[in-house]
């Protein structure tokens, strides 16, 4: 493979990863990812801006065939898929500093043995000249662990930002196609920076003032349109939720879903958008997207082996750790004969920072009493999202 000039004497060394399908075994992978190491070549040192997965580091050994020497390799976060080559890096290159900030150089050292002398501690608005090519240091923690930081290549106006604006896609594009990126950038987001919104915001603030010719992620392709890449982020991160409810719901019998027909049927007769998610079927993904800037969430459930759905728990445990801006939640379901379904879910989601709605548990099939009180939850579902000003 051969590195992609970027700018002068600045490369990608992209790998795409098109058949990968789970990340951190956990989160669905539909359309792969990439894994984006960057050489920086200046008059006098060269670095090389994070590695690839270790499953990968042939493909990055085959980019660097040429490369006969390098100084530092900058770790902005210790997360294996970026970091787990390294070991494999300084052995090629035994005299190459590790330039990372304290807090990665522990991970580092816990997470891959790495040796202390290996390493050049970097500060917040430290910088690294490699001779006409200057490595501004920014720490941005928690984009999504505590220690992640990014560079600022500040000749060439690029921002090396390793998560922070990635998005886990395989393309043989190297720059972003906004309507292809959109949703896999999203997704991203959803899944892993949607529960540091507070830490995004400050960390938008801490780069507001850059001149951007570039975001080069370390997943994805790089953005051109850098303000295409900041909107997205300001949006998902600092906007008030929109005018849209998600209802995620598993039926066994037909009975939840009887009430989550009629729930979808009123929100939408009232104008109310709706994302109706089974989760008999469901990515969590889309759960995840879903909840980026719904402002009502209701979770459908029927009772089994005394309490929620398993499926129906998953999900309100995803909910409650995204931390989300809903503003309303609510439960709809049905029981046989008792159980605690509805207590266990309420308990599960009440670190959502949400006003909870009236909800609806029904004994059997639901009767047309019943439903006039899912009609009940629509009415105030949309009254509520009235009194919201929506963007
Ligand atoms: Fe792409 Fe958090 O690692």
């Amino acid at each position: 493979m051969v590195p992609e000039k970027i700018a002068e004497n600045v490369y990608s060394m992209r790998i795409n990863h098109f058949n990968r399908r789970m990340f951190d075994a956990l989160i669905p992978l539909p359309d792969g990812t990439s894994y984006n190491a960057y050489l920086v070549r200046g008059t006098g040192k060269t670095a090389l801006m994070d590695s690839a997965d270790p499953e990968k580091k042939d493909a990055l050994f085959d980019f660097l065939r040429d490369v006969e020497k390098i100084d530092y390799l900058v770790a902005h976060h210790a997360e294996q898929d970026h970091s787990g080559s390294l070991p494999f890096v300084l052995e090629k290159y035994p005299a190459a500093r590790v330039a990372a900030n304290p807090r990665c150089k522990e991970f580092l050292m816990s997470h891959l043995h790495l040796p202390a002398e290996k390493f050049i501690e970097v500060k917040d608005g430290g910088r690294l000249d490699l001779g006409g090519k200057t490595l501004r240091f920014i720490y941005t923690p928690w984009v999504h662990w505590p220690e992640t930081m990014v560079t600022y290549l500040e000749e060439d106006r690029i921002l090396f930002s390793c998560d922070f604006f990635g998005s886990h896609i395989a393309t043989g594009e190297l720059f972003s196609d906004e309507k292809t990126v959109y949703g896999p950038m999203k997704r991203y987001y959803a899944e892993i920076m949607m529960p540091f919104r507070s830490s995004i915001k400050s960390n938008l603030e801490k780069i507001k003032e850059l001149e951007l010719a570039l975001i080069a992620p370390s997943h994805g392709p790089i953005h051109k349109n850098v303000k295409f890449a900041l909107d997205a982020y300001k949006d998902w991160a600092l906007s008030e939720a929109k005018n849209k409810v998600l209802v995620a719901y598993i039926s066994m019998h037909g009975s939840t879903l009887l009430l989550v027909n009629r729930l979808v049927s009123r929100l939408q007769e009232k104008g109310v958008p709706v994302e109706k998610i089974n989760l008999d079927e469901f990515d969590i993904g889309c759960v995840a997207m879903a909840l980026v800037d719904a402002a009502t969430v209701v979770i459908g459930t029927p009772t089994v082996l005394a309490g929620p759905h398993p499926k129906a728990v998953y999900a309100a445990y995803l909910a409650n750790a995204l931390r989300p801006k809903t503003r309303f939640v609510s439960v709809v379901g049905s029981y046989g004969w008792g159980g605690r379904a509805l207590e266990t879910i309420a308990g599960m989601i009440s670190g959502i920072k949400a006003e909870a709605l009236k909800p609806v548990m029904v004994k059997g099939m639901p009767t047309a009493d019943d439903l006039l009180e899912v009609d009940a939850l629509a009415g105030l579902i949309a009254e509520k999202h009235k009194s919201l000003a929506f963007s």
